[in-house]
């Protein structure tokens, strides 16, 4: 098939796009830095430079590859796009994330009606954003939180319109948990070696992780049998943070997180980074392995967490 994988140079896309060339599927993969085309022609794509948030210069890179499946995969969350991560002002940091995800949808949805594409697949998320009532386990039924009493609306909000949008045109979203492995979890894994990265409270919210590989595998797998709907990409093993933080911090070889009180966590971190930790809802991955006949290599992140950081 013809694959366009839009934000194809990021920590996902680089990932993906091996992964559809070794399926045999011919790769248009695109990057906002000139500077990163011949990587793109490493991992085997046709790269081309594209500004998700125009929508001329998306509807020409679209109509040029004329591709049968469009894959959104564009986020700027890394301090290049969006500056300093801050959780205090999560709707500040994510504000460039909230664009690609609103109007950068629209601009390649756009296209793909203008160029003819059958099939539309994008990025959503799945980690500690279930809703926040019942069970600490949720599935495709259940609503996400739009978390309407912090910071973090405007980005969940905007993970909710690529759903709807995408589904209008009964289209694909991959619902993927927090992203590890290769340069994805980094800044996370500095910040708890440095130990600023505590425990808070009892640490009870829960979260979904999953490998980048195990994710580009059931991207592989949406694209080749054009499964339509909403998908967890997640791992086995939805967990609190009061196992997968330490955990983490011992593959890390750092010494164990501190713990500190809800009420300073939220004076340090803010409201967002405390809810998370503390009431965050994880996910069950139970359709994605029923209808696409998702495996993983990494059932879990003791497994991925291990061998990646030890
Ligand atoms: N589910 C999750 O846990 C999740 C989801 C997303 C991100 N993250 C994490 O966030 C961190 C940083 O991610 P990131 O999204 O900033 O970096 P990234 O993975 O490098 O970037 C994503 C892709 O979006 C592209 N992009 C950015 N702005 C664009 C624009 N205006 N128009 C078109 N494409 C654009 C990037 O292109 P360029 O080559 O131009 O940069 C790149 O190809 C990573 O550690 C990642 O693991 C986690």
């Amino acid at each position: 098939m013809r694959v366009f994988v839009a934000g194809g140079s990021g920590v996902m896309g680089r990932r993906l796009v091996p992964q559809l060339v070794a399926a045999g599927h011919q790769v248009t993969a695109t990057t906002t830095n000139s500077a990163k085309l011949g990587l793109l022609a490493q991992l085997g794509a046709e790269g081309v430079v594209m500004d998700g948030l125009d929508a001329a210069s998306v509807g020409e890179t679209v109509a040029k590859a004329a591709p049968e499946v469009i894959v959104h995969q564009m986020t700027a969350i890394a301090p290049v796009h969006a500056g300093k991560p801050d959780f205090r002002h999560m709707d500040r940091w994510f504000a460039p994330t909230v664009r690609l995800r609103t109007e950068g949808t629209d601009h390649l949805l756009a296209a793909a009606e203008a160029t003819g594409v059958t099939h539309f697949i994008a990025q959503g998320y799945a980690s500690w954003n279930g809703i926040r009532e019942g069970g600490w386990v949720k599935t495709e039924e259940d609503p996400l939180d739009p978390h309407t009493d912090s910071v973090a609306r405007v980005g969940m909000a905007a993970i909710l319109h690529v759903e709807e949008a995408v589904l209008r045109v009964d289209g694909t979203v991959l619902r993927y948990g927090a992203f590890y492995g290769p340069g994805a979890s980094d800044d996370q894994v500095e910040l708890i070696r440095k130990r600023q990265f505590p425990l808070v409270g009892a640490s009870t919210g829960y979260s979904s992780w999953v490998h980048l590989d195990d994710a580009a595998g059931a991207t592989v797998l949406a694209v080749e049998q054009r499964a339509k709907g909403v998908f967890n990409i997640v791992d086995d093993e939805p967990a609190p943070a009061s196992e997968w933080l330490p955990y983490l911090a011992t593959c890390a070889g750092a010494k164990r997180p501190m713990r500190v009180p809800a009420w300073l966590a939220r004076l340090l971190a803010g409201d967002v980074a405390v809810t998370m930790m503390t009431e965050g809802r994880g996910f069950s991955n139970a359709k994605a392995k029923r209808e696409l006949g998702w495996n993983l290599s990494y059932p879990s992140w003791r497994k991925g967490f291990k061998e990646g950081l030890t």
